[in-house]
């Protein structure tokens, strides 16, 4: 074992091992106990499980934090899992106050110790070892009791929270955006969530991840008396974003030809190649980066004005929704779309008005009447 004498010096500084040992992800979990003073409780991540039999628990916790002096003083503790959607009680566990517990409701448990009701799953353990490393004191428990309920993980990285994500239920979202583009569900249909997922041959929880991602997309919406609802989509919708976009990228011309300076331009040149070298010819290499890349492209052309509420106007306008709507049914597209938006870069940095200004209603033209081939196709709503 290296000793204080023989231990080589580290090779980085706090703050490089605070973000390199970030990357290791990790579930979030309250660790809770109660003493003849009271309740105590922390938010905790260091929490494992360390062997199975028997079954025992570990966790680190801070030397300086009550919850630690607690556990030592109770000799018990309980680890609550959190749910995905319990990041607010990891903050407020995780914030020095007077009543950590306010509002949260709690159930009875096998130790006495303070369990949430809601928690993901609840371990309950009797200290058997505790050994001081450092600036924390490691916590060996013998667990009493075990319980899980269904749902899903709140998850810790990098410094901020997130939700766990099974790499089936990313597949299943996709083949759901599928049916809900290639109008398998009418439009305005009410997508059941048992229905969903019987036509998917998944469980409710990975179709419900699907729904909630599609929600996010602008696909589909929940209604609140009707549930999951498929938005409609038609040719004014793609109309009017499109020449809602014209009318504001029209201005941002006027603002600025002639005017933009040389970083900006060659910003927005970058993002054109990037989404240049999303189309292969008349296809697309991959259609969610393009769209991607599109947006990116035409965010930066709008910023060039420098103007916050013109971003926002353009942030509404909702084009990668209608862009999935449409584009994103068939992998065929044109490198039409591509010379147009080229016309836009050439003419800001040539600084000629009319040829920047021509470049962008003729893709608005493109885009429109790309809409209506798509529709006609597929038969959806014209
Ligand atoms: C996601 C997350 C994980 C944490 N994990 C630990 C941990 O494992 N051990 C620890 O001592 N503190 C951990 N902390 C910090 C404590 O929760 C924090 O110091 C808390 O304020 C201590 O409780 P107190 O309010 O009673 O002082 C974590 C904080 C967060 C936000």
């Amino acid at each position: 074992m290296t000793t204080p004498e023989t231990a080589t010096p580290p090779t980085f500084d706090t703050a490089t091992f605070r973000h390199v040992v970030g990357h290791l992800a990790s579930g979030v979990t309250l660790v809770t106990t109660r003493t003849p003073e009271g309740a105590f409780g922390m938010t905790a991540s260091s929490v494992t499980s360390l062997s199975l039999d028997p079954p025992m628990m570990r966790a680190c916790l801070n030397n300086s934090v009550p919850t630690c002096a607690a556990v030592a003083t109770a000799g018990r503790f309980a680890v609550n899992i959190l749910g995905q959607a319990q990041g607010h009680l990891a903050q407020q566990f995780a914030t020095p106050s007077a009543d950590k517990f306010a509002g949260v409701p709690m159930a009875d448990s096998v130790l006495d110790v303070p369990v949430l009701a809601e928690a993901l799953a609840v371990i309950e353990c009797e200290v058997v070892e505790q050994v001081v490393a450092a600036t924390h004191t490691i916590f060996i428990g013998r667990v009493v009791d075990a319980d899980a309920s269904q749902g899903a993980p709140l998850t810790y990285f990098r410094g901020g929270f997130g939700r766990f994500e099974f790499a089936r239920d990313d597949a299943v979202y996709h083949q759901a955006r599928q049916q809900v583009l290639e109008r398998m569900y009418a439009p305005d249909a009410v997508l059941q969530l048992d229905d969903v997922a019987f036509s998917l041959g998944v469980d409710k929880s990975a179709a419900f991840y699907a729904l909630t991602r599609l929600t996010a997309d602008g696909l589909v919406r929940r209604d609140p008396d009707r549930g999951y609802v498929v938005v409609p989509f038609d040719v004014r919708t793609s109309d009017e974003a499109f020449d809602a976009r014209c009318a504001i990228e029209l201005g941002v011309l006027d603002m600025v030809i002639g005017r933009v300076p040389e970083p900006a331009l060659s910003d927005v040149r970058t993002r054109f190649e990037a989404m240049a070298a999303q189309l292969d010819g008349d296809r697309f290499v991959d259609f969610d980066r393009y769209l991607d890349a599109n947006l990116a492209y035409h965010e930066a052309l709008v910023a060039l004005a420098g103007s916050g509420p013109l971003v926002t106007a353009f942030a509404h306008l909702q084009i990668k929704t209608v862009m999935t709507r449409s584009f994103g049914i068939t992998p065929v597209t044109s490198q039409d779309f591509v010379d147009a938006q080229r016309g836009i870069v050439e003419g800001l940095e040539q600084g000629d008005d009319e040829v920047a200004k021509a470049a962008v209603c003729h893709y608005t033209d493109l885009a429109k009447q790309r809409v209506r081939e798509i529709l006609e196709q597929t038969g959806g709503q014209l």
